[in-house]
C-alpha cells in the first residue's frame, strides 16, 4: 500500500473517531418513564392483589428476602400511598387514584401522635395530594392536625422541633427533620395561623447555623441541651462517623433547602441548597456511576454499598432547584443523568421481582446492619416523584 493510499485511510479513521465522539457527547440518555411505568403497573397490580386491606404499608425487604410491612406508625408508611398518587398523575388512570385514597385514609389516626417528627413524611406525602387532588375539607383538616401535633415538639429555647426521643440524646436535631417543615410551611398558608410558619423557620435557621461544614457536607444529629438551648454535640447516627457525610443526609438537606426556598424567598435558603448540592455533585463524579455511595467517606468505598434513595431524592431535589438558579442547565442534566441511571437494569428491578419494589440498591441503616443494598419505599417514592416532576418540567411551579 503506498503512502497516499494509507493517509487517505488514515483520514477516513480520524473523521470516523470524531463523528463517533460528536454523535456520543450529543446523544443524551433520558430516563425510560414508560418503562418505569410498566414495571410500576406489574409490580403494583401483584401487590394490591396479595395485600388488599390497605393495613400495612410495604417498607422494605428482611434479611430472609421476605418482604416487610410496616403499621401507619412507622415513619415511612406514607409512601406507598404517595406512590399510588404518582401513579395516578403519571398514568390518568383511576384505578390508581381509588387505591391512593384508600392507603391514604388508613393513615388518618396519625395525626395525633405528637411521638415523632415525622408527620410530613407520614401524612403529607399522601393527604396533600389527597387535597390537592380532591378539594374534600377533610383532608385538609388532617393535615392541620398532623401541624399542630408536629409543632407541639418545638421548644423556643432550642428554636427547633425534637426530632427523636430515645437517649443517648439529650434533645436530638436530625437533618432529615427539614423534610416535614414542608407541612408546617403549606398549613401555614391555607390556615392563616403563623405560628406554624414562624416555628418551620426557626428550625430551618437553627439547623442552618450548625448543620454545614466549611465543605457544605453535613452532619447527621445535632444535639441540644434543651434546658439552654446549647448546642452539645454534633454526630451521626445513620452514617459511618460523626465526621462523615452519608449520602442521604445530603440529599435530604439538598432538597429541603431547595423549598424553603420556595416557600420563604429567602435566599440564604438557596445558596445553601446550592452549595450542598454541589458538594454532593462533586462526590459522586468522582466514581462514574451517578448513583452515590451509602456514605460518602466510608473507608471500605468501592467494596459497600449503594444508596439509590440518595440519588432519588436528590434528583427530585435538583429539578426543582434548577429552576431557581443560573446552574440551571447543569444541576437539570445532572438529574437527568441520576434518573437516566435509575431506569436501567442495574437499579430498577424486573417486574415480578424485587418484592414488589422498583428500585435496587438503596441503604437504610447500615450502622445498625439493617436494610443494606435492599429496595426501600422511599427510594421509590422520590424516584417516582422525580420523573413526574422531569416530565412536567415545563410548568413545574404548578406541580410542586
Ligand atoms: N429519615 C430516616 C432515614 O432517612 O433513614
Amino acid at each position: 500500500m503506498n503512502l497516499k493510499k494509507l493517509n487517505r485511510i488514515a483520514g477516513y479513521v480520524c473523521m470516523l473517531l470524531f463523528c463517533l465522539s460528536v454523535g456520543v457527547k450529543a446523544q443524551v440518555t433520558k430516563p425510560d418513564i414508560n418503562k418505569v411505568l410498566h414495571v410500576a403497573e406489574e409490580q403494583y397490580k401483584s401487590y394490591l392483589k396479595l395485600y388488599p386491606n390497605a393495613a400495612l404499608y410495604p417498607r422494605s425487604v428482611n434479611k430472609d428476602g421476605s418482604i416487610r410491612l410496616v403499621k401507619s406508625k412507622d415513619w415511612t408508611s406514607g409512601f406507598f400511598g404517595g406512590n399510588l398518587w404518582y401513579m395516578f398523575y403519571l398514568t390518568r388512570k383511576g384505578k390508581w387514584k381509588n387505591e391512593a385514597i384508600r392507603h391514604t385514609e388508613t393513615l388518618e389516626n396519625e395525626k395525633y401522635n405528637k411521638t415523632t417528627h415525622d408527620l410530613g413524611f407520614v401524612l403529607y406525602n399522601t393527604f396533600y395530594k389527597a387535597y390537592h387532588t380532591t378539594h374534600k375539607n377533610s383532608y385538609k383538616e388532617v393535615l392541620l392536625e398532623a401541624s399542630r401535633s408536629l409543632s407541639s415538639r418545638y421548644n423556643p429555647k432550642v428554636g427547633a422541633i425534637r426530632s427523636w426521643d430515645f437517649k443517648p440524646f439529650k434533645y436530638p436535631v436530625i437533618v432529615d427533620n427539614l423534610m416535614n417543615l414542608e407541612m408546617l410551611l403549606w398549613a401555614s398558608k391555607v390556615s392563616g395561623d403563623s405560628s406554624f410558619y414562624h416555628i418551620a423557620v426557626s428550625h430551618a435557621d437553627v439547623d442552618l447555623k450548625y448543620r454545614f461544614r466549611p465543605d457544605h457536607s453535613t452532619y447527621h444529629v445535632l444535639d441540644f441541651n434543651p434546658a439552654s438551648g446549647e448546642l452539645i454535640k454534633k454526630q451521626t447516627f445513620q452514617g459511618y462517623a460523626d465526621s462523615s457525610c452519608w449520602a442521604r443526609g445530603q440529599a435530604w438537606a439538598i432538597y429541603a433547602y431547595t423549598f424553603l426556598y420556595r416557600e420563604t424567598r429567602d435566599s440564604k435558603y438557596l445558596v445553601q441548597a446550592e452549595k450542598a448540592a454541589d458538594y454532593f455533585l462533586s462526590q459522586t463524579d468522582l466514581s462514574h456511576d451517578p448513583i452515590p455511595f451509602w456514605d460518602f467517606n466510608d473507608l471500605e468505598i468501592p467494596n459497600v454499598s449503594k444508596d439509590a434513595s440518595a440519588a432519588a431524592v436528590v434528583a427530585s431535589g435538583l429539578l426543582e432547584l434548577s429552576t431557581y438558579v443560573v446552574a440551571q442547565k447543569r444541576y437539570y442534566e445532572k438529574a437527568q443523568a441520576i434518573l437516566s441511571a435509575l431506569c436501567t437494569d442495574e437499579y430498577l428491578a424486573r417486574a415480578g421481582t424485587n418484592q414488589y419494589f422498583l428500585l435496587k440498591h438503596s441503604t437504610g441503616h447500615r450502622p445498625h446492619h439493617d436494610e443494606i443494598d435492599v429496595p426501600l419505599i422511599y427510594a421509590d417514592y422520590y424516584f417516582l416523584e422525580a420523573l413526574y416532576r422531569y416530565q412536567h418540567y415545563k410548568n413545574l411551579k404548578d406541580v410542586l
